[in-house]
C-alpha cells in the first residue's frame, strides 16, 4: 500500500516521540513491502514561533492532501502560565480537528500483563482491563462560545451539542462494541446538565438499532471513582469531548504510564493518530520520553487502513520490549533506556520477529540487539 503521511512533530518531546513512530512505520514498510511517504510540517508553539499561527496553512494543506496525519504532542509553559495570550499552541490541535471532521477520538486502554505491578493500583484490581472511549471531539464546552467582560471578571464557556453530533459517534461506539465485549457505558452529567440529557435520549434510541449491546449510563463523577476501583467492568466508554479528556488521563494509570496511551481520531476522510499526553517541556531533549504511545498510535493507523497483521506485528514488538523491560524511566525507575534506543529495539523486532534472534546482553548493554 503506497500512503503519504502528514507528519506534525509539535512541541516538547512531540519531535523525538514521532521520530521513533516514523522509524517503526519505516520498518513495516520494509517487512510487508509497502511505501510510506513522510512529510513534516509545523503546528502548535512552533508554529506560532515561526509564522504567529498555531495552524499555518501550508499545515493545514499537507494535511488535507495526504492519506493520515501522525502528530506529536503541543503545548509549552510560557502559554499555560500565560492566561492572557490571544494565541494559544492547542488552538492549533483544536482546528485541526475541526477542519478535518475529527469527531470521533478511540483511546484504547488496556492492563499490560508485565506492567501489572508498576500500576500504583492493585494488580488483582486492574488485571484483564480491556476499555475502548470513545471521547467526541469535535463539540461541546471545547467549541462553544467563549465569552470574557469587558472588566476581565466574568468568563464562560458554553457546552452545545447537536442530535446529529451525538448519533453519528454513538454509531461508531456501537459498532464498536459489537465487536467486542458487547457493552457500552455513556459517562455524562445527565442529573444537572441540560446537553447531557440529550446525549441520553438520543444514545437510548440509537441502541435500539443495535439489540446485541448493552447499554448502560453513568454520571462522570461516579465514573471517575468507579475507572479505578473496577475497571474491568468497563468495554466501550462513549462520553462527550470534555469528560473524554479528563477519564481517559485518568485511566492511563491503569497501563502504568500516560506514556502508553495511543489514540486514533476519525469521522473525515483523513485520519489522525496521536498520543494522549502532552509535551512534557520539561523532558524534552533528554531522551527520556516514552515513545510507545506513538508507536502504539502509529499501530492504530495502519489498522485504520486495514493493515492488521502490520499492525500486529508493532504491538507485538511494543509487548516483547515491554516483556524485556526494553523501556523508558517512567516504567523502569532503575534501569530505563533512553527514547530512540526503545525505538530501535521495537524496529529491530519487527525486521527480527524470532525471540532467538534476540542478544539479551546486548539490549541493556545498549548495543545492537539483534545477533
Ligand atoms: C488531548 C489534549 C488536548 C485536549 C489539548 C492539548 C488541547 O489534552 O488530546 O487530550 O484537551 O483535547
Ligand atoms: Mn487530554
Amino acid at each position: 500500500m503506497k500512503l503519504n503521511i502528514a507528519v506534525l512533530p509539535g512541541d516538547g518531546i512531540g519531535p523525538e516521540v514521532t521520530k521513533e513512530a516514523i522509524k517503526v512505520l519505516k520498518a513495516v514498510a520494509v517487512e510487508f513491502d509497502h511505501s510510506f511517504h513522510f512529510t513534516e510540517a509545523a503546528v502548535g508553539a512552533i508554529a506560532i514561533d515561526q509564522t504567529g499561527n498555531p495552524l499555518p496553512d501550508q499545515t493545514l494543506d499537507l494535511c488535507r492532501m495526504s492519506d493520515a496525519v501522525l502528530f506529536g504532542a503541543i503545548g509549552a509553559p510560557k502559554y499555560d502560565n500565560d492566561p492572557t495570550a490571544k494565541v494559544r499552541p492547542e488552538q492549533g490541535l483544536l482546528k485541526l480537528r475541526k477542519e478535518l471532521g475529527l469527531f470521533a477520538n478511540i483511546r484504547p486502554i488496556k492492563a499490560y500483563t508485565p506492567l501489572l505491578e508498576k500500576s500504583p493500583l492493585k494488580e488483582e484490581i486492574i488485571k484483564g482491563t480491556d476499555i475502548s472511549i470513545y471521547r467526541e471531539l469535535t463539540g461541546g464546552i471545547y467549541f462553544g462560545e467563549k465569552k470574557l467582560n469587558k472588566e476581565g471578571t466574568q468568563a464562560s464557556d458554553l457546552c452545545v451539542y447537536t442530535k446529529e453530533e451525538i448519533e453519528r459517534i454513538t454509531h461508531l461506539a456501537f459498532k464498536a462494541a459489537r465487536n467486542r465485549r458487547k457493552k457500552v457505558t455513556l459517562v455524562d452529567k445527565a442529573n444537572v446538565l441540560e446537553s447531557s440529557r440529550l446525549w441520553r435520549k438520543v444514545v437510548t434510541e440509537i441502541a435500539q438499532d443495535y439489540p446485541q449491546v448493552t447499554l448502560d449510563f453513568l454520571f462522570v463523577d461516579n465514573a471517575a471513582m468507579q475507572m479505578i476501583l473496577n475497571p474491568t467492568q468497563f468495554d466501550v466508554i462513549l462520553t462527550e469531548n470534555m469528560f473524554g479528556d479528563i477519564i481517559s488521563d485518568e485511566a492511563s494509570v491503569i497501563g502504568g504510564s500516560i506514556g502508553l496511551l495511543a489514540s486514533a481520531s476519525v469521522g473525515g476522510t483523513i485520519g489522525l493518530f496521536e498520543p494522549i499526553h502532552g509535551s512534557f517541556p520539561q523532558g524534552a531533549g533528554k531522551g527520556i520520553a516514552n515513545p510507545l504511545a506513538s508507536i502504539l498510535s502509529a499501530a492504530m493507523m495502519l489498522e485504520h487502513f486495514g493493515l492488521n497483521a502490520e499492525a500486529k506485528r508493532i504491538t507485538d514488538a511494543v509487548d516483547k520490549s515491554l516483556e524485556l523491560e526494553i523501556t523508558t524511566t517512567d516504567l523502569n525507575s532503575g534501569r530505563g533506556v533512553s527514547t530512540s534506543r526503545v525505538g530501535d529495539f521495537i524496529e529491530d523486532y519487527i525486521l527480527n520477529p524470532e525471540d532467538t534472534n534476540l542478544n539479551f546482553n546486548n539490549i541493556h548493554l545498549g548495543q545492537s540487539t539483534i545477533i
